[in-house]
């Protein structure tokens, strides 16, 4: 496995004071649009995960959609939308959360997982890790087998230490720390 890759971060776009002044914003639809970069990030991605008997990824709304979809066709795994409330047609399981200002929720279908499930968690970026908390909480609610956590970009310099918020139980990986 290449660490902190030159590829990616060749192509990331970063937005500076976007979506507010202060933030550098980790821009992944240029590495989604370069076919060069969704072939690495995907085969990256299955080397992590070949071995892990994963039978189901959980896509975090909306980035997370995308490297989900490549990589469950490489493991034979199924793709869980994890999707932001009243966005679902069916019963869900809900986990709320604190974000900067205020609360937000996410949800999953009722019946999506179950305790057979090996679980890989993914979205594109790690930043306070208050969303993949809110993710990780939520599938433990399942009782599945085991879970992983996967993310293309991880913030370790902006002071955010994101991975303080999990336990030992979950096993965290990233392909590129910023
Ligand atoms: C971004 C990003 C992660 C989350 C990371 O999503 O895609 O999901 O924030 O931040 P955290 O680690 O501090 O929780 P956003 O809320 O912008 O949603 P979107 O993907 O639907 O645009
Ligand atoms: N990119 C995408 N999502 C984010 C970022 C970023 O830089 N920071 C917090 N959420």
């Amino acid at each position: 496995l290449k660490m902190n890759n030159k590829l990616l971060l060749d192509h990331l776009r970063c937005v500076p004071d976007w979506p507010k002044k202060g933030v550098n914003f980790r821009d992944v639809t240029t590495l989604f649009k370069n076919p060069e970069c969704l072939k690495e990030i995907t085969e990256e991605m299955y080397d992590l995960y070949k071995d892990k008997g994963i039978t189901k990824i959980v896509g975090i709304e909306s980035r997370g959609f995308v490297m989900s979809s490549a990589l469950a066709l490489k493991l034979n795994a199924g793709i869980i939308l994890c999707r932001k409330p009243g966005k679902l047609p069916c019963e869900t399981v809900q986990e709320s959360y604190a974000k900067e200002y205020g609360k937000d929720t996410i949800e999953i279908h009722k019946d999506a997982i179950d305790a057979n499930d090996i679980i890989l968690l993914h979205d594109d970026l790690l930043a306070t890790g208050g969303t993949m908390k809110a993710a990780y909480d939520l599938v433990k609610k399942f009782h599945p087998k085991k879970v992983y956590a996967n993310f293309i970009i991880e913030l370790v310099n902006e002071g955010m230490n994101g991975r303080e918020a999990f336990d030992n139980e979950l096993e965290i990986s990233s392909l590129i720390k910023i």
